[in-house]
């Protein structure tokens, strides 16, 4: 039977509460963007009113703002050597725990906020847990200096690219970029699309998030499946 968006909503608070058990005091936390996030900041402060001391490094001002908005510490990434853990939502994930992130816009953040976690971990709802990458539109973060030829460079090499719109304008991210969406329907080669897209002046960092997930936890109803990588397992 198809899930509702409240059977959606239920597995997602569902993701971020057992996410709360990887959070030890002492640790610096990064904390994603998104409505599966935002459910986990809001576990986490009461976590920390009941005793738990961390830190947070936060991936986009939206995350920032309200994580501080309930007591949360928020500091500069450039203020720590690393980061413990992360603790992130995700557009699509298939089973070698490859992802799609960047529906809400913060894929550069989030991305470096990543690359400078010990551990990173995804919380969604059981749709978003695919065979194949590639139903949800592909992020590409571009400066908007020259984007319409990084558009056009698109198209020439095949893609159905779309500027992301937000109030009748180009969208803008926290980082000052445009973000142009690519419907791939399927990605077959993700590792072969993110250096392509990678190597054309102009874009900044693609939504493709490959051997970064360590641990995703999906929602199932009001249960959760926690599955490794690979990677997490033979280190
Ligand atoms: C933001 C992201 C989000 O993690 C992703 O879009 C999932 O969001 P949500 O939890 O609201 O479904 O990558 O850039």
């Amino acid at each position: 039977m198809q899930k509702t968006i409240l059977d959606l909503v239920i597995e997602k608070k569902a993701a971020a509460d057992k996410a709360i058990e990887f959070i030890e005091s002492g640790m610096i936390v990064g904390l994603g963007t998104g409505s599966t996030v935002k459910f986990f900041i809001e576990s986490l402060a009461e976590k920390i009113r009941d005793g738990l001391i961390i830190k947070t490094v936060s991936t986009s001002n939206a995350t920032g703002a309200l994580s501080k908005s309930l007591g949360i510490e928020v500091v500069e990434l450039n203020a720590v050597e690393k980061i413990d853990v992360t603790i992130d939502g995700a557009d699509e994930v298939d089973s070698q725990l490859n992802g799609i992130k960047g529906g809400g816009g913060a894929l550069l953040y989030e991305k470096i906020v990543s690359s400078a976690s010990q551990k990173n971990i995804w919380i969604i709802d059981s749709s978003k847990f695919v065979k194949q990458l590639g139903n949800f539109p592909l992020p590409v973060e571009v400066v908007p200096f020259g984007s319409n030829h990084t558009f056009t460079k698109l198209v020439q090499l095949g893609y159905s690219p779309k500027f992301r719109m937000e109030d009748n304008k180009n969208f803008i991210s926290d980082g000052g970029h445009n973000i142009i969406d690519l419907k791939l329907n399927k990605i077959v080669y993700p590792l072969k699309i993110n250096n392509e897209l990678q190597l054309i002046p102009g874009v900044v960092e693609t939504g493709l998030f490959l051997n970064i997930c360590d641990i995703v936890i999906i929602g199932r109803g009001k249960e959760c499946d926690v599955i490794e990588s690979e990677r997490l397992k033979t280190d």
